[in-house]
């Protein structure tokens, strides 16, 4: 059966965009039935509008508490019904109630391959340390930040001369490939 599949953003949704066009083909079981931006400026709801896909904006500099915009993003996603809610940029940090309410449907994409680097700056931090290699995760979401049971990484080399954004411009490649592996990996299990 075709699962329905929420898709939450704050800024260029690229991996939304890579999870949408693989879930355009008739072979995957999932469909995109909401893209969620906490940002009205985010650049990726401009492909949401380009392709027709049903989207909405939940702006949290409006809400008085982080459980407050929890709240209003416990409602939208309730109205939308999805079975699996996917994580893409969503820089914002959810409470635990709403973790647990949604707890098995919640998976989130991350730019290293953890459990090293949880947060924020990873490629700075993998270049700091002299890594030889990095990544991404796509994984479980639980109450503590980055640390639930991973589904899935990809790795990529660290080469020499490579820079924050060299190296952030392989991993995201990578994530548009993992991500959508991932999703199908979770929709067909
Ligand atoms: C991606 O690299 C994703 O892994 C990262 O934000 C980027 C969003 O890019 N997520 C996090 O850092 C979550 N802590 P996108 O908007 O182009 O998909």
């Amino acid at each position: 059966m075709t699962k329905r599949v929420a898709i939450l953003i704050s800024g260029r949704g690229s991996n939304m965009r890579a999870l949408c066009q693989a879930m355009a083909s008739p072979d995957f079981p999932a469909k995109p039935v909401l893209i969620l931006s906490n940002r009205p400026d985010a650049a990726g709801l401009d492909y949401a509008r380009a392709e027709g896909l049903p989207y909405t904006v939940i702006d949290h500099t409006q809400f008085e508490s982080r459980a407050a915009f929890d709240a209003a993003l416990h409602d939208a996603l309730q109205k939308a019904r999805p079975d699996i809610i996917c994580l893409a940029g969503f820089m914002r940090l959810l409470t635990p109630g709403f973790v647990e309410k949604w707890a098995g449907s919640l998976i989130n994409i991350h730019p290293s391959l953890l459990p090293k680097y949880p947060g924020l700056k990873t490629h700075q931090r993998a270049l700091n340390a002299g890594d030889t290699e990095a990544g991404c995760t796509v994984h479980h979401v639980v109450p503590e930040m980055d640390a639930g049971e991973i589904i899935g990484q990809s790795r990529v080399p660290i080469l020499p001369g490579d820079t924050v954004e060299t190296l952030e411009a392989r991993v995201r490649e990578a994530e548009h490939q993992l991500y959508p592996a991932c999703l199908r990996k979770l929709v067909e299990s």
